[in-house]
């Protein structure tokens, strides 16, 4: 066996095979089963790209209606989960909430059958049927209201947004709300995935699976980064003037920029240019939203003063801006990134265990050895 170098963050390190998604970070390309994002964020909708991602081909007509069906009579939560939630501190992260709904599936739907085709099926679609019911369940009852019910006449995308606010989305925001979420779906072996595989490896539930990604997912430097871009933009930078001197700062201190930088992409991520577009269209259906001049500026400068060093805008920086004109609370910016990745999740799982093997990596030991026990009045 070759050992290999230590790389902090397992840098350029495989650590598995995959067939579901590619990036080309130089080129600034992403693909989804060999199929561009931008392709499927204009054509396809976001639950035929999660059937693509996990069953490997697009569905044919009657298989996506199928698929839509099922999830569209699954997306009820058990009343028991509500209750659960009911004891929630309405002051805590929404993140936090649906890592703890997510698991909590599990005791619901304990029998673990991963060789049968039908329990994988169940899996998937009661996870992501589920996971935005739960996601708008928790924003109504911290408000101190029930959370509504699902309405099967509404598509995947509309049906979050009126459980969400209460009121029928405008078609064309549920169809920017739904090229977000394809979007997001599937991003290669990010930190979030990779906890997946490495939990699923164990051959644990899948509920255990999504719960272990969505903690993951939830920090600054991960998914948690779309919720910082805004309170970057209102709190800590506030004018156009302030861009620059911010910058600057930043860069003195050696502090992170949110919503800029990426491990893989060394250019403009491409999710990041959809999304600025997406904005623009919503700002001229619905008007201008004060901050995004300020986010174009911060972009400029950015690229600027850290271009040289391959950091340009990733996929969180400019979502937020899409969400916040789309009526969805700050802090559930992550939350709905979890809804979407929750595709991709799943589409590893379930091609983790078709060739399954426990990860269980080595480490270099830096410690010392043969220490002597210092006895308590000693040390
Ligand atoms: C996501 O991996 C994925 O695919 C993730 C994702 C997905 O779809 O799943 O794309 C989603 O997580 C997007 C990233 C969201 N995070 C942020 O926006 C937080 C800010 N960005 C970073 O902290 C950072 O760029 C990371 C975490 C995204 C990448 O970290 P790396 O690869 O470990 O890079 P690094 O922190 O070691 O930085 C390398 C250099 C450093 O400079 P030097 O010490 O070499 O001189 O680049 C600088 C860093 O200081 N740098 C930044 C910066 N990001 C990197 N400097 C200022 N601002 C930044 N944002």
């Amino acid at each position: 066996m070759t050992v290999c170098e230590y790389r902090a963050g397992l840098e350029g390190i495989p650590a598995t095979q995959s067939s579901i998604s590619f990036v080309d970070g130089q080129r600034g390309l992403l693909e989804y089963r060999g199929i561009s994002v931008e392709e499927l964020a204009e054509k396809s909708t976001f639950l035929e790209t999660s059937y693509l991602l996990i069953w490997g081909e697009l569905p044919k007509k009657e298989e996506l209606e199928l698929f839509e069906y099922e999830i569209c009579h699954h997306r009820r939560l058990k009343y028991r989960i509500r209750d659960m939630m009911k004891c929630f501190p309405e002051g805590g992260h929404p993140m936090d909430a649906l890592q703890a709904c997510a698991a909590a599936l599990g005791l619901f739907y304990s029998r673990r059958a991963l060789d049968d085709p039908a329990y994988i099926r169940a899996a998937v679609v009661r996870l992501l049927a589920k996971i935005p019911t739960m996601v708008a369940a928790f924003q109504l009852m911290r408000k101190g209201n029930d959370p509504i019910q699902p309405r099967d006449d509404l598509d995947y995308s509309a049906n979050f947004l009126y459980m969400l606010t209460e009121t029928e989305p405008d078609p064309f925001a549920a169809h920017v709300f739904d090229v977000c979420l394809t979007l997001h779906a599937e991003h290669t072996i990010n930190a979030s995935t990779f906890s997946a595989l490495v939990t699923a490896s164990t051959l644990t539930d899948p509920y255990a699976v999504v719960a272990s990604a969505v903690g993951t997912l939830a920090g600054p430097l991960h998914g948690g980064a779309n919720e910082e871009v805004i309170t970057m933009l209102e709190d800590e930078i506030g004018t156009i003037e302030n861009v620059r001197p911010y910058v600057e700062h930043c860069i003195e201190k050696k502090a992170k920029i949110m919503g800029f930088g990426h491990r893989v992409y060394k250019v403009k991520d491409p999710r990041a240019t959809i999304l600025q577009q997406l904005a623009e269209q919503l700002f001229e259906k619905y008007g201008e939203d004060q901050f995004y001049d300020i986010a174009v500026e911060l972009e400029r400068v950015v690229q600027e003063k850290l271009g040289h060093k391959g950091i340009y805008a990733n996929v969180d920086f400019y979502s937020g801006l899409v969400y916040r004109k789309l009526g969805i609370p700050t802090d559930l910016f992550t939350p709905v990134f979890a809804i979407s990745r929750t595709a991709g999740w799943l589409a590893h799982w379930k091609e983790q265990l078709g060739e399954n093997r426990i990860f269980r990596p080595t480490q270099i030991y830096t410690g010392t050895h043969g220490n002597p026990y210092i006895p308590m009045e000693k040390r």
